[in-house]
């Protein structure tokens, strides 16, 4: 059975093609089904990137070094308060994606644009579209600080 994270992945590239479509009411769904894609390569493709508004975060605003367990600490109480209904440490699917994995495959600055501006991401990003149509559910916004999601991100790089 394959997986939902490898069905997202192969979405991806295409999903930038996509993005060139009007951005106002409905999102494109114009993504072909995919094949199970062979290649285990993680994504690193600068192409895959939408050009993010002043104020997301970007790959010079994060410095990751080794998992900073005081932030992991954090992020667990907010997980358990505002997360864990609907994401799981695993890989499983809750309602939104489980968020072990999710560090191979996304960017962190993406990671934390989701978690940060979760509205922006679904209308724009194809990777974020791929989501939503996936698990037929928008993610509501979870009114996070940004120390907050950062704490989340050292979280889901510590699984
Ligand atoms: C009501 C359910 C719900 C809650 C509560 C929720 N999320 Fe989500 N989340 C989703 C869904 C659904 C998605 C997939 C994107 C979409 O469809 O909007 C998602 C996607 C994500 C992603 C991207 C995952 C991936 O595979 O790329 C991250 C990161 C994330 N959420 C973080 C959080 C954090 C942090 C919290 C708690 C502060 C949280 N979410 C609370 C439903 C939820």
């Amino acid at each position: 059975m394959f997986t939902s994270r490898t069905f997202r992945r192969s979405l991806m590239p295409l999903g930038v093609a996509l993005l060139v479509a009007a951005c106002g009411g409905d999102a494109p769904k114009e993504a072909p089904p995919a094949e199970a894609p062979k290649a285990d390569a993680p994504v690193t493709s600068e192409a895959s990137s939408p050009s993010y508004p002043a104020g997301f975060i970007t790959a010079s605003d994060l410095t990751l070094g080794p998992i900073d367990e005081g932030m992991v600490t954090e992020a667990k109480k907010i997980f358990d308060a505002k997360c864990h209904v609907c994401h799981g440490l695993t890989e499983e699917k809750v309602v939104g994606p489980g968020w072990k994995g999710v560090i191979n495959e996304r960017k962190p600055e993406w990671i934390m644009n989701m978690m940060l501006h979760t509205q922006w991401m679904v209308e724009n990003d194809p990777e974020a579209q791929a989501l939503v149509e996936e698990t037929k559910t928008v993610m509501p916004d979870q009114e996070l600080t940004r120390e907050q999601a950062r704490a989340m991100l050292e979280l889901i790089r510590s699984l």
